[in-house]
């Protein structure tokens, strides 16, 4: 790992684990300019790729065709209005609205370690992991400052990159537009990768060509959002799974964001991912400085599964910060699709009892313990506890919890406020809302403007009075609507500042709240998966995947989620079957097997499952417990997806030293007159041989439920159980799964190295 300058090339490098970014100075204005991302370039003089020997040439040698220059020379944080007409990535205006900008290269620093950004979640790293660039640009007509920051971290192929403006004139300016990155590439066939989806359909995978102008990805609804995500994949022509080129870009931001592509004249691309633009203004007096998000960025020379394991590695070692992350978590059950807002305490109890019984170890009181709340159009904002609910509060709950051996875990949405509730009619101002016009309620509820501090100490109190009352192990902290209405009471500030500090208070409240309770586990939920980014990440070590939590429906949103996150990340419960949210009846087993590959609990009423399910709990939690530590810590190999295929998922989990691996096979439907399917097996030690045992030994003959293996099933796979293989031939040959009677059936193989 190292950065280097070289005075006489002007040419400053990033070289880590087999990647290379290198970036130019040229002529005498000093433009900067990218020159190369991706596979390590050798010791060479890098300065041809700046194309300055062919026309248009630099300004100081061709000042007539300056605008030609500047439109297709590939620029490393483009300024704007001056003669590049592709998208910028700042944009600045002064008192007179001139809003044209053009930074100039000044001077850098090379620093070791990554220090994580005020006010922002971001990576870190010591002295000894991480190296970090500072490049100062300078736009002289604004008298504006900009800091380019790039850190490469110990053996990943990633840089991590933000920006800071910083106004060293003497009147102020409005920042329209500070994007994180912009990186010009050649398009040589790429396809673009997005995560998309809706309520309860989030980051399902979409994969299309580029063509002419921008494609783009975005948020304007304040959160992240169930339908947009702050991520773009460039796969090369033939990158698939496991092979090709790809990079990865995510953002480190949990509010209006925007992920793009620009393809130009010259068949070259523009990849931008930042703050949403049209969503943003923020003034800066002199001597005030706005530092952007950092966005992450992967090069893999191993298809998209190298992108997800150096995006799991490095937010993994260098961006969650929770005691928790590498700890097992809880086994929990949370009493959402159990009860809804219809429980007391005997209920909670009740499923708590029969839930300890089984293995669990936590209960979760998810929404309804507060105010008059009995349904969803009251009480947000006033979190004190329904007594009628929960006589004796929550404390007396803890207690009868602990009483039993069960931890308690509670559920807030911190950022509400209900029409309905005492603290509006208290501070109706304290809503986000446009003067004259009444605000958009969803699901009967306003957001409480978070970007004042009084409002966000009277949150912070209310909650800190519930969790010092009681014993209180997990906050679930929901989110349940998009941002609408965006005005203050207290005026003079734009909406696209409002939105910025929104999210800044939020993550401030966050910080607070995992800094006075530091054991605290905290799992962020945003309507299911709203808000399920890498800028939660730095508060809770788990965010709720989805609202959906039938398993074959998992299936895709998982995959899509894991493409970037750490299954650790990943809040997965065993819900009840025929499911709540497509009327599917799932087999026990399968929907325990697809739970496991996230942080793993139950959300059902336990005491009115059926019997034949309710039996296989025990044996779930103890695969939980088993594999726990190998799924949190392990490398996550894609095999075969459902949304691809139509027919099977799979995915293997392998530790660190390659003498454990846990294989997920699901098959999702049946066919008929069809063979067993090979799949190839990747992540393995090709040199070492691995035992191939079946991890769920759960086989029964003539079982309806789906939930067992069938001797036939067993016999299928006779020619490799208790047997050993070779990685590689795991890796060529691959293995045969078996045809599995039925649909939505699963089977999981651990292999052990001998
Ligand atoms: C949305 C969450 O995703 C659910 O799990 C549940 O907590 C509800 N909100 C409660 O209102």
């Amino acid at each position: 790992m190292k950065i280097t300058y070289d005075e006489k090339t002007r040419i400053f490098r990033l070289d880590c684990a087999g990647m290379t970014y290198a970036m130019g100075v040229v002529d005498e204005e000093g433009f900067l300019g990218h020159l190369w991302f991706g596979a390590q370039a050798g010791e060479d003089d890098l300065t041809y790729l700046s194309r300055t020997a062919e026309f248009p040439h630099v300004p100081s040698v061709n000042g007539r065709d300056r605008g030609s220059f500047l439109d297709s020379f590939f620029q490393e944080f483009p300024g704007a209005g001056v003669g590049d007409y592709r998208p910028c990535a700042l944009q600045i205006e002064d008192e007179n609205g001139q809003a044209a900008c053009q930074l100039f290269y000044d001077s850098y620093r090379i620093l070791k370690g990554k220090s994580i950004l005020s006010g922002l979640p971001s990576t870190h790293g010591g002295e000894d992991e991480a190296l970090t660039l500072e490049i100062t640009m300078k736009d002289p007509v604004h008298g504006v400052r900009v800091l380019l920051f790039y850190t490469i971290f110990e053996g990943l192929r990633a840089v991590v990159r933000s920006a800071r403006v910083i106004n060293d004139g003497d009147k102020p300016v409005d920042v329209t537009r500070l994007l994180s990155c912009s990186v010009d590439m050649e398009d040589t066939g790429y396809r673009m990768l997005t995560l998309d989806g809706s309520w309860s359909r989030e980051r399902r995978k979409e994969l299309l060509p580029l063509g002419r102008g921008t494609r783009s990805v975005q948020s304007r609804r304040g959160i992240t959002s169930h339908q947009m995500h702050p991520f773009v994949g460039l796969l090369s022509e033939h990158a698939g799974q496991n092979e090709g080129e790809v990079y990865g870009f995510q953002l480190v931001y949990s509010g209006c964001f925007y992920a793009g592509v620009d393809k130009d004249q010259n068949n070259a691309l523009r990849v931008q991912l930042g703050i949403l633009p049209e969503e943003f203004r923020e003034r800066l007096q002199p001597g005030e400085e706005l530092q952007s998000p950092e966005v992450l960025m992967a090069y893999s020379e191993e298809g998209l599964g190298g992108m997800t394991r150096t995006f799991h590695d490095l937010l993994r070692g260098h961006l969650m910060r929770s005691p928790w992350l590498h700890r097992e978590r809880p086994v929990l059950i949370n009493n959402w699709e159990a009860t809804f807002f219809d429980f007391d305490l005997e209920k909670l109890l009740g499923i708590a009892r029969r839930a300890k019984k089984e293995g669990v170890e936590m209960l979760v009181m998810d929404d309804g313990w507060f105010g008059k709340r009995d349904d969803d159009n009251s009480s947000l904002g006033d979190w004190t506890v329904n007594e009628k609910k929960l006589p004796g509060g929550v404390k007396r709950l803890s207690e009868e919890l602990a009483a039993i051996g069960m931890k308690l875990g509670i559920w807030f949405e911190p950022e509400m406020i209900s029409p309905d509730s005492d603290l509006y009619r208290a501070h109706p101002d304290w809503a986000l809302s446009v003067d004259g016009r009444t605000p958009c309620r969803m699901r009967n509820q306003y957001v409480l403007d978070l970007t004042r501090k009084e409002i966000r100490d009277a949150v912070f109190d209310q909650i800190t009075a519930v969790l010092d009352s009681a014993d209180i192990a997990y906050v679930k902290w929901d989110m349940n609507r998009p941002l609408s209405d965006v005005g203050s009471a207290v005026k003079g500030k734009s909406a696209g500042s409002i939105l910025y500090h929104y999210c800044l208070g939020m993550y401030e409240l966050q910080e607070r709240l995992i800094t006075r309770y530091p054991e605290l586990l905290l799992e962020n939920c945003s309507g299911g998966g709203a808000r399920f980014d890498a800028g939660m990440l730095f508060y809770s070590p788990q965010i709720w995947t989805s609202d959906d939590t039938d398993a074959i429906e998992r299936l895709k949103i998982q995959e899509g989620t894991a493409m970037l996150y750490p299954l650790s990340a990943m809040g997965a419960h065993v819900s009840v079957s025929p499911s709540q949210a497509v009327g599917r009846f799932v087999p026990m087993t399968t929907r325990g097997h697809v739970a496991l590959a996230g942080t793993f609990g139950y959300e059902l009423d336990i005491n009115r499952m059926p019997a034949q399910d309710a039996a296989l709990i025990p044996s779930q939690i103890a695969l939980y417990h088993r594999y726990g530590e190998l799924i949190r810590e392990g490398d996550y190999y894609r095999i075969s997806s459902w949304q691809d295929n139509h027919l099977n998922d799979s995915y293997i989990v392998v530790n660190r030293d390659k003498t454990q691996a846990l294989l997920f096979w699901v098959q999702v439907l049946g066919e008929p007159n069809t063979r067993s399917k090979k799949i190839r097996i990747p992540g393995l030690d090709p040199d070492k041989n691995y035992r191939i045992r079946i991890a769920d030994p759960a086989v029964r003959e003539d079982d309806q439920s789906g939930n067992f293996l069938s001797h036939r099933e067993i016999e299928h796979m006779s020619g490799f159980l208790d047997k050993t293989l070779a990685g590689r031939t795991l890796a060529g040959a691959g293995l045969l799964m078996p045809k599995l009677s039925g649909d939505f059936r699963s089977v999981l193989l651990e292999l052990l190295s001998e």
